[in-house]
């Protein structure tokens, strides 16, 4: 307890320090000398955690502070199915899905609530894979039906506040987080929003938008993969977010954390989740690797690839780069700042609570990720327009309009990502499962740095791809 006691007191000091990471009372950063290349991002100094800590947090505690009554929500939902619970979880929460932690609110009553796990873990060829970013989440549907029906469930009022709470918090949220297909997440725009009802200095909540309001159509962003961060010197896509993660990371209690004092209780274990983000691996390929294929494979990746990309293995070494939008050709509507990443949602983030030791940073341009474990994090690209590896080495393997799969069995292990069908020529399909990459946003153009390798070079290449 006393380490966390002593966190609240320096970040306390953070707020109102200078810009000298030293002289908020954090560890230095592990490399200080400036990066000759000016792509590279410096590490900065981040907060020590400790990930078994983590893991009982992440599953157990009320960081997004609101949610649904339990009784509520038992009489409603039932109990989980076995293979949706968290294997060994115990306690109040062993019953809920993966999804959910049940925790009791300073009204006394026991909640459940949301948790990180609904959009970054996910069923892999029927397994659930903690970390795992979900590309299969719904939210083209319209949750104002259900707040209509909200206040009615129950006649305890200190439940009926409780559910008040989290029905304003949708109300707000409903005209700008649906999206035009499954499998798009809008937690950038949710951000956005969020921010736009709080005072940036007291976190207090204001039913009316502070910042000018609607924002365009969320678009398209896929959750990057939890094992990738621990080699990572920037978060998000954009590598827009900077300093301490722990604090980015618990930016999801802008839903309901509405005022300072509960914000650093929460802040004060979040280096706790953090470490346990930094402590998952990669899942390893399920199926047979040709080893003499993947090492030529190896060949070609360190020629073509790995001035981005970085190197693999025992010896393996990686930076963490911005690579501008017009090199690297992808859909560039993320690159100039949707969501939270616009000037007002940015300039409010920085001058928040949340900013006394993060960032939110503009930068026209994409992150070239780590590829660790990338045969599972299908689709690929930021906005998840490229279904499958094959497609991403040959773009004219890329679809215009198609329907991904996304069942047990749809899990292609040789093209390597989700099987996908082009739907031109099928009338009255539901446009919700439609992926159209013509659609501003959803563009799948750009990144074509293996279309002038050979056949073989690309095939051998896809090998080793499956080997990381
Ligand atoms: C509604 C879905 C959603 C929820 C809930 C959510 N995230 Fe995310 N998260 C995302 C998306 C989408 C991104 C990528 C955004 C981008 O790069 O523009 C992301 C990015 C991240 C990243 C950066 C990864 C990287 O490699 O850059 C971390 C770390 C992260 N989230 C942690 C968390 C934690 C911890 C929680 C719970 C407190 C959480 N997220 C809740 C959707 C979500
Ligand atoms: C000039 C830098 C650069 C080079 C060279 C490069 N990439 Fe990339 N790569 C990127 C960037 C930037 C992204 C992210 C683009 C986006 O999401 O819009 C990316 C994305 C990817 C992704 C998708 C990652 C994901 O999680 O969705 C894969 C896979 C990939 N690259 C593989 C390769 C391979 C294989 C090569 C060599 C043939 C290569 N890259 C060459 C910069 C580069």
């Amino acid at each position: 307890m006393h380490e966390r006691v002593a966190a609240i007191a320096t970040l306390a000091f953070a707020a109102c320090g200078g810009s000298d990471p030293g002289a908020r009372g954090l560890p230095p950063a592990t490399t200080t000398t400036a990066p000759r290349d000016p792509s590279v991002i410096a590490a900065e100094p981040q907060r020590a955690g400790d990930a078994a800590r983590g893991w009982a947090a992440l599953t157990g505690e009320g960081y997004v502070g609101c949610g649904a009554p339990r009784a509520l929500y038992d009489r409603f939902a039932g109990l989980a199915d076995e293979g949706w619970r968290l294997p060994g979880r115990t306690g109040r929460g062993a019953d809920l899905p993966y999804f959910a932690n049940a925790y009791t609110a300073p009204s006394g009553v026991e909640l459940v609530t949301a948790n990180c796990l609904g959009c970054h873990a996910s069923f892999l060829r029927g397994e659930l894979v903690i970390g795992l970013g979900d590309a299969t989440a719904d939210f083209t549907f319209d949750v104002t039906p259900m707040l209509a029906a909200g206040g009615t469930l129950t006649s305890d009022a200190v439940e009926q506040a409780e559910l008040g709470k989290l029905l304003g918090r949708v109300r707000a949220l409903a005209p700008h987080m649906k999206t035009r297909v499954v499998g798009a997440n809008p937690a950038d725009h949710i951000a956005a929003v969020l921010f736009a009802h709080r005072d940036p200095e007291t976190l207090a909540w204001s039913d009316e938008p502070l910042i000018e309001l609607p924002l365009e159509e969320p678009i398209p962003v896929d959750v990057p993969a939890w094992w990738l961060l621990k080699k990572k010197t920037a978060m998000f896509h954009t590598g827009a977010g900077r300093g301490d993660q722990s604090r980015i990371m618990m930016t999801a209690s802008v839903l309901c954390v509405d005022d300072v004092a509960s914000a650093r209780a929460v802040d004060a274990y979040f280096p706790d989740i953090r470490a346990f983000v930094l402590s998952l691996e990669p899942p390893r390929f399920p199926g047979a690797i040709d080893a003499p294929l993947a090492a030529r494979g190896q060949a070609v990746f360190e020629r073509t690839c790995a001035r981005c990309h970085g190197t693999y293995g025992p010896d393996g070494r990686y930076q963490t780069r911005v690579i501008a939008q017009s090199i690297v050709g992808t859909d560039p509507e993320l690159a100039r700042h949707a969501g939270q990443f616009a000037a007002p949602f940015r300039t409010w983030f920085n001058d928040s609570f949340y900013g006394e030791i993060a960032r939110l940073e503009a930068h026209d341009g994409y992150v070239a990720p780590p590829l660790d474990g990338i045969w599972a994090t299908a689709p690929y690209l930021h906005n998840g327009s490229v279904p499958t590896l094959a497609a991403l080495l040959d773009s004219s393997l890329r679809p215009t309009r198609s329907i991904i799969g996304r069942g047990r069995d749809a899990y292609d292990l040789d093209a390597v990502g989700w099987r996908s069908f082009p739907v031109d020529h099928i009338p009255g399909i539901d446009a919700r499962w439609i992926y159209d990459t013509t659609v501003p946003g959803y563009s799948s153009a750009g990144h074509t740095f293996a279309d002038g390798l050979t056949a073989d070079d690309r095939r051998n290449l896809l090998e080793y791809l499956k080997s990381l």
